[in-house]
Parts: structure tokens; sequence; C-alpha cells
């Protein structure tokens, strides 16, 4: 989705803002600018497209960008108005004199901007961020004061925004604000940098200051202050960032994701480092503050999670159930926060999201909070908004994860449900020690079976140029695979836009089954040694049955499988009850294969954004 950059310093003001847009694009745009205080004038460079486009537009004009001082760059996904060279951030008021960028949604634009425009301001964009542009001039013509101007502009905006503004008359500082949107401030010596998320400043700096809702942040060269909502001062912490800029590059690899797909092993070796240290230990969770006495209080689970963060509940949901006995609702955000929910402070309501940041989540844990509800969060994004709202958190540690479509944070965000359902169960004492003790000891194999799978790409790759050409896809499985089915058919679809659909094998002779012939493959994905392999083999029958094209996904050596199935992917020997974080990574190398024979852009794939702000 959108970014913002902002940079007040010595540096080449331009470049800054550039390297820390190109930072930032792997969030999904359409659309970029820059404003910048050149010559003491604002000068705005924006352009549609790629940042490219911004790159060549900011070549062409080079001769008058001159004695920089300050700037602030943006890229747009459109919400209000088309991908247009005008739509595009920055916006100025009428007179030019002060200019803004916007994450976010103003609801209320349409009453302002009538208001506006009566009051004399020109509008040249359909965007509701020019509204705050006009709005803040407006306040800014009654008291020449910007951070006066942007408080009282703030007051009469309903919506979510991460802002910053800056005005040709006091060139000195950008005004930086944030309601239900992030913005975060690099703190840097002699300069100082902001930007929506942190690689868009961690080449320079690795101290940073979180804004909170309503905060605002006057941010200069050789300063920072910090006003709450009524500009009151307030001191911030300053928080040293983990992470290191090398995090952000694509070590030799063709894309991110696939270079997300191979840090696997790795991240989950680091998830189980610090919460699984033997057989024989309990499972730690420093931060998930639920105990014998609140379990017991608890007749419910509810998890809420969107996209790839709603299949791992879906695992969540069956291992919960299966370890603990307690009941378990899975929902999608968007359809929770949209009817009258039962949830109560007898409900233990988890939050699963990558990013921290997704709008419908967050508005489903504000609502959950509000009824009484503990709430758990599983993020990849401690420091984000959601992670504020959460009494109890499980940090997944996958490490930033660039690449549009989530591989490395699923697979986290899976191991952290079998900890979690373990420690539940700990607590509840419904798993035996011996059962409990073969589970952790599997987990701890994981590691090397994905290493497996990661050494023998290439009967993946040759299954995925057999069949990148073909316009759909069925993925089936039955059981704690069905969420797998669900997730590699969004991995396929999300970067290849081949129509590929997952469905419960059992369903398949319901409806579905009227779609196979042979110009449909199906991957069934089937694990031996449990309750459903036997059924999904018939299933797969069935469906040869109608010439659809097989592909199995197992990890059987039965050496007959090849009568029924065209192709058979093989994944190391693992229970049933672990497959799910095992089977899904062969699923996620065909969707990066069968998009790279395409020749798609598979770490930004049209349409989708990394991070979706607005509900
Ligand atoms: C994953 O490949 C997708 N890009 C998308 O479905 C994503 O999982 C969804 O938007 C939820 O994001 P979150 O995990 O950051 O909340």
């Amino acid at each position: 989705m959108c970014g913002i950059v902002g940079y007040i310093g010595k540096r080449n003001v331009v470049d800054v803002l550039i390297k820390g847009l190109e930072t930032l694009e792997y969030r999904g745009y359409d659309s970029a600018g820059i404003a910048v205080n050149s010559d003491n004038e604002i000068k705005v460079y924006k352009k549609i497209g790629k940042l490219i486009n911004l790159k060549n537009l900011l070549e062409e004009k080079k001769n008058e960008i001159n004695n920089v001082t300050m700037g602030i760059g943006h890229i747009r996904w459109a919400t209000h108005g088309g991908a247009t060279d005008i739509n595009a951030h920055p916006h100025t008021c009428t007179c030019g004199k002060l200019v803004v960028v916007h994450n976010g949604i103003i609801e209320n634009f349409k009453e302002l901007k009538e208001d506006l425009i009566k009051k004399g301001c020109v509008f040249r964009s359909q965007t509701d961020t020019e509204t705050i542009a006009h709005l803040f001039a407006h306040e800014y013509g009654k008291t020449h004061d910007l951070t006066l101007a942007v408080k009282k502009g703030l007051e009469q905006i309903k919506g979510a925004y991460a802002i910053c503004v800056m005005h040709k008359d006091e060139p000195d500082k950008i005004i930086a604000s944030r309601k239900n949107a992030p913005l975060v401030i690099g703190v840097g010596e002699g300069e100082n940098f902001i930007g929506s998320d942190i690689p868009a400043f961690i080449e320079y700096t690795k101290k940073a200051i979180y804004l909170e809702d309503g905060e605002i942040a006057v941010v200069k060269e050789n300063s920072l202050e910090f006003f709450d909502a009524n500009l009151n001062k307030i001191e911030k912490k300053i928080e040293q960032l983990p992470w290191e800029p090398v995090a952000l590059s694509k070590l030799g690899f063709k894309h991110f994701m696939l270079k997300e797909i191979h840090e696997q092993p790795d991240v989950i070796r680091n998830v189980l480092n610090g919460k699984l240290f033997d057989i024989d230990e309990p499972i730690v969770l420093d931060e998930v503050k639920i105990d014998k006495e609140s379990l017991k209080n608890l007749n419910r689970i509810e998890i809420i999670a969107c996209g790839t963060s709603l299949h791992a509940a879906m695992v969540g949901k069956f291992l919960i159930e299966d370890f603990t006995g307690i009941a378990v609702d899975v929902e999608a955000s968007s359809e929770y926060i949209y009817r009258k929910t039962v949830t109560n402070d007898k409900t233990l309501v988890i939050g699963v999201s990558q990013s921290g940041e997704t709008a419908d989540t967050i508005t489903a844990i504000r609502q959950a909070k509000d009824k009484g509800a503990h709430v758990l969060i599983i993020t990849n994004r401690p420091d984000s908004s959601m992670a504020r709202y959460a009494d109890s958190l499980i940090p997944v540690s996958a490490g930033i994860e660039i690449s549009v479509a989530a591989t490395k944070s699923y697979t986290a965000q899976v191991l952290s449900f079998y900890l979690l359902a373990i420690k539940l169960a700990e607590i509840k004492g419904t798993l035996s020690p011996e059962y409990m003790k073969n589970l952790k000891h599997e987990l701890i194999q994981v590691p090397v079976k994905i290493e497996e799978i990661l050494n023998n790409k290439e009967q993946i790759k040759k299954v995925a140029k057999k069949f990148a050409n073909f316009r759909n896809f069925i993925f089936i499985a039955r059981g704690i695979n069905l969420p797998t089915a669900l997730e590699g058919a969004l991995k396929l679809k999300e970067i290849s836009y081949i129509n590929a659909t997952g469905y419960s094998a059992g369903e398949l002779k319901h409806g579905p089954i009227a779609m196979l012939d042979e110009t449909m493959p199906v991957l069934s994905i089937m694990i031996p040694g449990g309750v459903t392999y036997d059924k999904i083999l018939s299933n797969s029958e069935e469906a040869k049955a109608r010439n659809a094209r097989l592909i199995a996904l197992t990890s059987s050596k039965d050496e007959n499988l090849k009568d029924i199935f065209e192709d058979v992917i093989t994944i190391p020997e693992i229970p049933e009850m672990l497959s799910p974080i095992v089977a899904n990574v062969p699923c996620q190398l065909l969707a990066y294969y069968i998009a790279e024979f395409l020749g798609k852009d598979v770490d930004q794939p049209r349409n989708l954004a990394k991070s979706v702000t607005v509900e």
C-alpha cells in the first residue's frame, strides 16, 4: 500500500527520498512523487507507474532542483481517484506553499472539500488527501504557525492518517502525525528521517521513535519535538532497531520471494530458539499472559485474520481443538467487523497478521477488546499498531518479509500456533507427556526436512514447467492440510494470476467436479499415516476418472501412485499432524516457478499490496 518517506539534513535530499521509496516499493503502489524545498520554493514532482518514471522525470528536471534542504516522498496505492499523475502525492494547497503526503483514508473529506471550495480553495485532484493540504493551509492563514495549523486541521479530520507536511514559509521543519496508520521517526545526527516503515531509513540510522495515535512530531535538522493532540509537549523513547540493512537485499537470489522461501529452515530455528529448549521442557512463551485460572474462565477462542494469515489461523484452530478440546472459531477480519459477534470477557481472541497493520484485523481486534476479550496477537512486527493492542503477544520472528506474497511469515505463524497449542495443552494437562515429547521432537526436525525439499527443487521445477500454461488449477486436501491447499492456491493465483482454488477433497464431488476435464490440473496433498490419506486417494481417483491431470504432493513412497498421478512431488516423512508446516513449502516453490516461467513480476504482483491498511 502507500508508503511515506521524509528527510531533513545535509545529504542529497532527492537521493534519500528515492532510496527510501525504493525500500517501500514492496508494499505495492501505482504512482510515486516527491516534494522538496528547493531555492526556498516548494517543488513537486510526481508520476504514475513505477519509480523509474519518477526518476526519469527528476533527471529531466534536475537543473531546476537546487539548494534542497528537506523533502517528503510517497508511493500511492489508489483508493480515492484513479492512478494518475495528478492524483499521485504530494498534494499542495491552492497557492502551492503547503504540501502534504498521506497514508490512510479521510472519511469526511467530501464535507470538508465542499466547505473549502466555498472558501475559495481550488482542487486539482480527486483524492481525499488534497483536502488535508487545503485544510491545513486554511488554518495556517489564521495562525501562521504550521504546528498549530496541523493540530487545528487534524481536529476536523475523521479517518486514518499518517502525514508529513512542509510549508514554504517554515523551511526548517517537517511536521508528522499519525492515527491508525504507522509512522516512525528515524533519529540521526544533524539529520532526521520519517518513514511509514523502518526500511525507509534503516540504511542511515538504527535509532527510531514510534509515533502513537494523535501525536505530532516537529522534525528539524538538529532537533525533534513531540506533542500530544492538544499540543502539550511530550517525551518519547528512542528505540534501537534490531535490523541490519542487509535484510533488505536479495543476497544473490533472483527474487525476494525465492530468498524468503529459502530462509524458512533458519526462521524455524529462530522461532524455536528460546521457546522450545528440549523435548522434556515446557514451551516458553514469555509474552503470553494466560495461566490455568484464566484458561478455566475461557469458553471459546476466536481467531481473526486475513489472507495467508487466515490460512495459518485455520491450522491453529485444528491444533488447539485437537490438543486442548477448547472450541475455536476462525473468521476473516473483514466479516467479523460487520456483524453482531458473541465475543465477551470469556473469549480469547487471537489476531494473526504478518504486518500488524492490516486495517480489517486492527478494527476487529479493537472491537474484541471493547467487548472485554483477552487479545493475543501473533505478528511478525512486534513494533506494529496491532501489537500495541495486545494483552498477550507472540512475535513470530520471521525477519522482514519483502515479497508481497507471504511465505516465511506463514511458516512462522503456523509454527507459532504449534507452540501455542502445545502450551495451552500443557497448562490444561490435555496431552500425555509422551505425545507432547514426540510433537516437540518432530518440531525440532522440521528445518532439516524443509532443507531436504529445498535441495530437491528440480522435481517441483519440472512440474511447474509442465503446468505453467494451464489457466486453472485445483488444490485438494483434507483435515489439517485443507489450509495448505487453500494457501497453495492463494500463492499461485497471487503471483501467476492463474485461477487456482483450494477445496476440501471430500467437497469435490459436491460441485467442483463438474469443472474437471483434461484442462484441469488437480494437486492432491496426501500425507500417509493419518486418517485422510486413503480418502484423498479415492477423491483423486474420482478426479482421474474425469480426465483431470493429477499431481500428488506426498511423503508416501508407494510406487503405485505413479499409476494414478502424472507427477509425484515427494516430501520427507512427517506425521500428518505436523505436515502443514512442511507440505506448504513445495506449494510455495510451485507457485514461484510457475510465475517465473510465465515472466510475472513475482515480488510485486499487480493490484496487490503488502500490507492492506484500508478496510
Ligand atoms: C499473502 O501472500 C497476501 N499478500 C495477503 O493475503 C496477506 O496475507 C493479507 O493481506 C494479510 O496480511 P497480514 O498478514 O499482514 O495481516
